[in-house]
């Protein structure tokens, strides 16, 4: 493509950001759209990021993702940030802000909304489930939010670190108490034994810790068969590999098992249809999957 004065910029920022994939994904997005736009990887070293936010409202960037450190970081330095990223304490997707006497970007989370669109896509609903959530770091924290705020009929986060797990109900619980929602319980990882005695279902699961990433393919947080009895469907948000430890034993027990390569691709498609104001086509959301699958897995 032809870089000119009209070309819009847009990026992802993190630390690293080497590896990542959404410059492809947005890239093949606006070629299929015919769009005049870039998308570029910024390293932004550790301290950097209320600079590297100035700098890039200052460059008229239009758009940002945020990925790891900073999803949390950027909170203080936005001009505003959307109910469902402030109550999952993360933002993802960066928006400049047009208000005359705003100077900054807005912050929205649209990891959780790729998560329900992939699962929607599979025919899943949380309509009445129990699901449990393993993991109550920052991903965690927002799939509770999402359940708890979805229509599940309860929700387990269960932490190795309990005193977390507590900590990120009761905000959860606090975000949604508004709607006369208290849905959420934490519990110690260790105590997942309680919720199948006498459990007469089975769970949706949602897998949010970073045990089972590549490289350390042959760990799952949990190990016992039995939890995995009562697993229905496991999600696992982890896409290295491409099968996790966590999802074979959610198979090898009866279950349906997913892994985070939907999600990638729809909080990218959520992100770019904000930014652009342009639809994905269904085609070209094939596609770019695709060519992520290609690039991850050779
Ligand atoms: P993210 O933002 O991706 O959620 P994070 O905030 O660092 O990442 O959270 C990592 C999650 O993986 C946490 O829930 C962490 O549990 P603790 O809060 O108890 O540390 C979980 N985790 C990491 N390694 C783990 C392990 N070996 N066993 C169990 N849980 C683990």
């Amino acid at each position: 493509m032809e870089i000119n004065g009209k070309t819009k910029v847009y990026g992802i920022m993190g630390n690293p950001i080497e590896h990542s994939l959404s410059p492809l994904m947005h890239g093949m997005f606006a070629d299929a759209l015919g769009l005049d736009m870039v998308y570029v990887p910024f390293h932004v070293a550790e301290g950097q990021i209320e600079t590297a936010l100035r700098g890039a409202y200052g460059l008229n960037i239009c758009g940002m993702n945020v990925t790891v450190p900073y999803k949390n970081a950027v909170l203080p330095y936005l001009t505003e940030v959307e109910q469902r990223a402030a109550a999952a304490g993360a933002v993802n997707t960066l928006v400049h802000d047009a208000r005359e006497d705003k100077e900054g970007f807005i912050g929205y989370n649209t990891d959780m909304g790729g998560l329900w669109r992939a699962m929607h896509e599979e025919g899943i609903s949380l309509k009445g489930e129990e699901v449990i959530i393993l993991g109550a770091g920052g991903a965690g924290r927002a799939a509770a939010f999402e359940c708890a705020s979805s229509d599940a009929k309860k929700v387990y986060l269960l932490n190795r670190d309990a005193a977390k797990a507590e900590e990120v109900a009761a905000k959860v619980n606090e975000a949604l108490s508004r709607y006369g929602k208290n849905c959420v319980s934490a519990m110690a990882l260790s105590e997942y034994p309680k919720l199948l005695t006498g459990a007469e279902h089975r769970y949706i699961v949602i897998q949010c810790t970073s045990v089972g990433l590549a490289p350390k393919t042959a760990e799952a947080v949990l190990e016992d068969g039995d939890f995995y009895h009562y697993v229905k469907y496991g999600y696992d948000l982890i896409y290295t590999p491409w099968e996790t430890k966590f999802m074979s034993l959610v198979t090898a027990n009866g279950g349906v098992a997913y892994n985070g390569l939907k999600m990638l691709l729809y909080q990218g498609i959520d992100a770019f249809e904000m930014w652009t104001g342009c639809k994905v086509t269904k085609e070209s959301a094939e596609k770019v999957y695709q060519a992520i699958k290609d690039k991850l897995y050779v």
